[in-house]
């Protein structure tokens, strides 16, 4: 293993980091609260890794920008990390007045969904996925479940008929392809969703969240509003996967989590929780620029000098005091949803659909069991995401026709109205022609949706 200097930029890229990002962490405090790292070959950025520093920057708005534009000339277009970074008209990007007008469509249009209506939602897409492999007694967690769920969940809190669903799932999944022929068809179907999505919503509203953002008060023009529904989309997708697959891992790995499945000993939310203190599912980001020269926790940083924060690293670094459980109930919350003006606005929902969607898998399969040793699984290379590759798993296998609940017969108690957004009588017809006049987003997904 190579020796890195304490000084040199410490690589959050490759198989070495992601196979013991801890190792990346620990190199990286021997700088000090903020180190350098390089995000991708020839990308280097500042990265916070202290508790407290990390606190400092995210909830000081004045002193930093989200804006991206001054610094992309020093990121090759060819850069994996490119789409991670590229800068939108959203409120990812934006600072201050803009940004709090922009939040406020999306925090009021995600307060505007019953979370009873999105846990049946959920149950709903876990119950038409675990159908298409219970009989088979085996599963990629990853592949079949986790990174399918919740954008079938998307596409109807989005509004959009069902069957929207797999063309979201297919279309982000070709945007990371490694093949760019696949990936630029990934990004033209996406680009044609967003497009029928707005469209059908601006010609008939329904109770979703993107009619709920083309008739805020705040008065979104076309493009705004569907840049704000991509990032959100984007924005979504990839660390709510990841966070359900990391939970499952745990739950399946870890000796304390064995009974729970069976007897409940222990509850998935607790799980869900140790692994966003300590596998943060978004485990860097949150990039920043100072908007003076200044020295931060004893690190000078020039002006519009690129500064991220390693969520992953502050919640496991000696200064954030987490229990050696895992399980916080003190007063320091964990940064997996970073803090500040910024700070994710779906957390609630985020955790109600992956402790909905984890309940219903384990109620089904609750002798699910992984089908190879967790020292075997393998973490996707890429300095952002904290992302399986695979979690392959094994169970006794389910006939259509067994008795019990299944997900073939929807148990009694779950079998209230077909709820949910979109149901009922705002459901959205189904689109019959292309989109004519929505804008063509650029064939990126956001931020947090590209793979790296
Ligand atoms: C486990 C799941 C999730 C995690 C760990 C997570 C984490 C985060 C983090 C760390 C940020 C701050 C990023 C930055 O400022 O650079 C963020 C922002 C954001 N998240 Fe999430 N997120 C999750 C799920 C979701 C979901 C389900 C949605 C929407 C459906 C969502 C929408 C957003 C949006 C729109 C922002 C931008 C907020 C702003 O800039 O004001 N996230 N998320």
């Amino acid at each position: 293993m190579t020796k890195i200097p304490a000084a040199a930029p410490v690589p959050l890229y490759g198989a070495e980091h992601a196979a013991d990002p801890q190792r990346s962490y620990d190199l990286l405090r021997l700088q000090g609260a903020v180190g350098l790292a390089e995000i991708a070959p020839g990308v280097v950025v500042h990265l916070v890794t202290d508790y407290r520093a990390a606190l400092d920057l995210l909830q000081d708005a004045e002193t930093w920008t989200k804006d991206t534009r001054g610094w992309l000339s020093q990121v090759p277009l060819s850069s994996p990390i490119r789409p991670n970074v590229e800068w939108r008209d959203s409120l990812f990007y934006a600072d201050g007045e803009y940004h709090a007008h922009l939040r406020k469509v999306i925090t009021d249009s995600f307060g505007l969904l019953d979370p009873h209506d999105v846990r049946m939602v959920t149950f709903r897409f876990a119950d038409t996925l675990v159908q298409r492999f219970a009989d088979s007694g085996t599963v990629d967690l990853v592949g079949q479940y986790a990174r399918q769920l919740p954008l079938m969940v998307f596409n109807r809190l989005f509004g959009m008929p069902d069957e929207y669903g797999p063309r979201l799932v297919d279309a982000l999944a070709a945007m990371v392809d490694t093949d760019p022929e696949r990936q630029a068809a990934g990004g033209q179907a996406f680009g044609e969703y967003l497009g029928t999505l707005y469209q059908t919503k601006a010609e008939q509203r329904g109770h979703d969240l993107t009619s709920w953002f083309i008739d805020h008060p705040n008065g979104l023009n076309q493009e705004e509003a569907v840049n704000q529904i991509l990032i959100t989309l984007g924005a979504g997708n990839e660390p709510l996967s990841n966070l359900i697959a990391n939970t499952c891992v745990r739950m399946l790995s870890d000796a304390r989590y064995f009974g729970t499945l069976t007897t409940g000993s222990l509850p998935i939310q607790h799980a869900i929780h140790e692994a966003l203190w300590q596998n943060s599912p978004l485990a860097n980001y949150s990039l920043h620029f100072p908007k003076r020269d200044l020295t931060f926790h004893g690190t000078h940083l020039p002006a519009g000098s690129p500064v991220m924060v390693s969520y992953a690293a502050a919640n496991t670094c000696p200064h954030a005091g987490v229990p050696t459980d895992g399980y916080r109930s003190g007063t320091k919350a964990h940064l997996a949803f970073a803090a500040g003006p910024h700070a994710c606005p779906a957390r609630d929902l985020a955790l109600l659909i992956a402790t909905a969607a984890i309940e219903r898998l384990t109620s089904y399969l609750p002798d699910i069991e992984l089908a190879v040793p967790v020292e075997q699984l393998t973490y996707r290379e890429g300095p952002f995401h904290r992302t399986l590759t695979a979690l392959p798993a094994r169970f006794t296998p389910l006939a259509p026709d067994a008795e019990g609940a299944t997900p073939w017969s929807r148990s009694p108690a779950d079998s209230g109205p077909d709820a949910g957004p979109n149901a009922g009588p705002d459901a959205a017809p189904a689109p019959t022609a292309a989109p004519t006049a929505a804008p063509t987003p650029t064939p990126t997904a956001g931020p947090l949706a590209a793979r790296a």
